[in-house]
């Protein structure tokens, strides 16, 4: 009778002590995965060709003004500290009327006191083919009067987690009268 009271408090022990050491497992904080559990298998590099149109003008516009900051002499020509919301229409060739491959969702600020250089932060939101619903983060500096400026591309979701790599933008045309632009990104990104 002892014996056997004694056993089923060992075992009452026993599972408590496991379910106690299960308990701690589920909780750890970090583990060591292979990259097949995520379903990553070979990085690749693919480039992406579209163009950016940057609409501020009519009742149309994509590019709206949200911040207007103090001039000062110095910012006057610059424009230092303004900020711009874009959801920019991305498309495939560089008329407005051509296929949409996505938006450029986001903000550029006017980041450079002494000439022309914005802050871009935005992410290119794609709805062509298997990229339907995926994004690319592009985070860096675009002085917008040089022939090409290069943006770092950080990261993605989607087809795109892990990605990285840069965009290389280029103006095709600026309307001097109405502010909007067309803007060519090339796009090299490494992902899986
Ligand atoms: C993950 O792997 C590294 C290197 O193999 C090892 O040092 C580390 O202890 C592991 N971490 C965990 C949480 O298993
Ligand atoms: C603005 O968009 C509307 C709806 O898509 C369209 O009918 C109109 O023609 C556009 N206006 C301009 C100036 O592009
Ligand atoms: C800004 O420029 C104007 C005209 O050149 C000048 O009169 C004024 O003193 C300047 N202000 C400052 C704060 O430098
Ligand atoms: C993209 O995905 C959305 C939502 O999943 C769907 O409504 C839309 O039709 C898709 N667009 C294309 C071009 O496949
Ligand atoms: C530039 O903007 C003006 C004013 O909105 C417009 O009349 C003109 O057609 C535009 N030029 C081009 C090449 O789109």
């Amino acid at each position: 009778m002892a014996t056997s009271v004694s056993k089923s408090i060992t075992v009452i022990f026993s599972v408590l002590l496991l379910s106690f050491f299960l308990t701690v497992e589920s909780q750890k904080f970090s583990r060591n995965l292979s990259q097949r559990s995520l379903g990553l298998r070979k990085e690749k590099l693919s480039h992406f060709r579209f163009y950016f149109h940057d609409i501020v003008s009519g009742p149309n516009a994509t590019a709206i003004r949200i911040v207007e900051a103090t001039r000062t002499n110095r910012t006057a020509a610059t424009g230092f500290g303004d900020i711009s919301m874009i959801d920019n229409p991305l498309t495939i060739g560089p008329e407005r009327n051509s296929r949409l491959v996505g938006r450029a969702q986001g903000m550029y600020t006017s980041a450079s006191i002494n000439e022309m250089g914005l802050l871009m932060v935005m992410n290119y939101v794609f709805v062509e083919g298997k990229y339907n619903g995926s994004t690319l983060c592009i985070v860096g500096r675009n002085p917008v009067m040089s022939t090409v400026r290069e943006m770092p591309v950080i990261g993605g979701s989607g087809l795109f987690r892990f990605a990285r790599g840069y965009a290389e933008a280029r103006t095709h045309t600026f309307n001097m009268s109405n502010g909007d632009a067309v803007v060519e990104f090339n796009a090299y990104v490494f992902h899986y």
